[in-house]
């Protein structure tokens, strides 16, 4: 019989549900919270309700499109943390119920971990041990990958996430929630060295991300005092400048982690791994450098089930299933 998991991720704000049937994804269906925008960031209150809404219409269509009967499921899985802890519950929950209901066994997933294992949905796959620079709205981290489940955090942000520092330059700019997307949008138009923005640099393989933000702030203020449209004139050369300085300050740790660790396969994962000016940056580091390069489909890039199917394959092929005790841990550790 088929090893058929149904996954089902609810960190943040895109509900979502997945099912993979002996490794491979049959679907990855995503509902994304729209509620969010007008506030400028995710409001934890409404992204559990919204999770509740959105879950079953998911998981619903996830078995309905995968051609496998729910009665045919091996096993649950769900994402245990980090993330937001109202967000993560509503998933916990569900698994718990439909495991229970079904009789099959429970398997808790780590986000970041998911992140990294969306590599190893679609062909060609990196070799262990490789290095994958996860970066996400939450999270900005160099991780050497061992083995599916054997990662170790050699660097990460002391303070703000690199997705956090495109969405809150973005803001000071006037565009709207998520503003990374966006910023990636106009920076395609603008020239990167306009505006010269400080890259911070923190030691070892540390990285900071919350001088930019105050940096992009006074810069504006100063600029808007002489003239009003300011920002609008120059729209684009101040995405372009602001996303080269942080794909700058990115690839300088990266470039030292694969130098430290001696390794040649890279990859990057998460949300602002859907950035174009990182994907390119990298291609070109990894032609000078002789890197073979990993880029996830923009469709693993956000947050998603099948990086979490994924990785619940992997767990299931080892046994590591969960009690119905488990707990979400929204500051969940890789
Ligand atoms: O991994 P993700 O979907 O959710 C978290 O786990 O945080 O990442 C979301 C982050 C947001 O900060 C969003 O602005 C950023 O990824 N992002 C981008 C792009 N697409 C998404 N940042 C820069 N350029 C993009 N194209
Ligand atoms: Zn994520």
């Amino acid at each position: 019989m088929k090893i058929n998991i149904l996954a089902i991720e609810s960190s943040c704000d895109e509900t979502s549900a997945s099912i993979i049937s002996d490794g491979k994804i049959l679907n990855n269906i995503i509902a994304t919270q729209s509620v969010h925008e007008k506030y400028g960031g995710v409001v934890p209150e409404l992204a559990s309700r919204a999770h509740q809404q959105h879950l079953i219409p998911v998981v619903h269509e996830a078995i309905a499109t995968s051609g496998i009967t729910k009665e045919e499921l091996s096993a649950v899985a769900f994402t245990r943390g980090p993330g937001l802890m109202g967000s993560l519950l509503v998933g916990v929950s569900f698994a718990k119920s439909f495991a229970y209901a079904l009789d099959v066994p429970l398997i808790d997933v780590n986000h970041m971990q998911a992140h990294i294992l969306a590599h190893f949905i679609d062909d060609p796959k990196p070799t262990f041990p490789f290095i994958c620079l996860t970066v996400s709205g939450g999270h900005t981290q160099l991780v050497l990958v061992k083995d599916h489940l054997d990662m170790e955090v050699i660097g990460e942000t002391l303070d703000d996430a690199v997705g956090e520092a495109f969405d809150k330059t973005a803001k000071l700019l006037g565009l709207p929630y998520p503003g990374g997307p966006l910023i990636d949008k106009y920076a395609k138009e603008g020239n990167p060295k306009a505006f010269s923005f400080p890259v911070s640099d923190m030691p070892n393989l540390s990285y900071s991300f919350s001088g930019i933000k105050t940096a992009v702030l006074y810069f504006l203020r100063d600029q808007l005092k002489n003239n009003p449209k300011f920002i609008e004139e120059n729209l684009a050369d101040l995405c372009a400048s602001i996303q080269f300085t942080l794909i700058k300050m990115l690839l300088q740790k990266l470039k030292k982690a694969a130098d430290i660790y001696g390794v040649k396969d890279i990859a990057i994962a998460g949300g602002v791994s859907a950035n174009s000016g990182l994907r390119n940056e990298l291609q070109s580091l990894a032609k000078k450098h002789g890197w073979r390069t990993f880029i996830p489909k923009f469709e693993y890039c956000t947050d998603n089930a099948a990086m979490i199917a994924m990785a619940a394959h992997y767990k299931y092929l080892k046994g590591e299933f969960c009690g119905m005790d488990v707990v979400p841990e929204a500051r969940m550790k890789i």
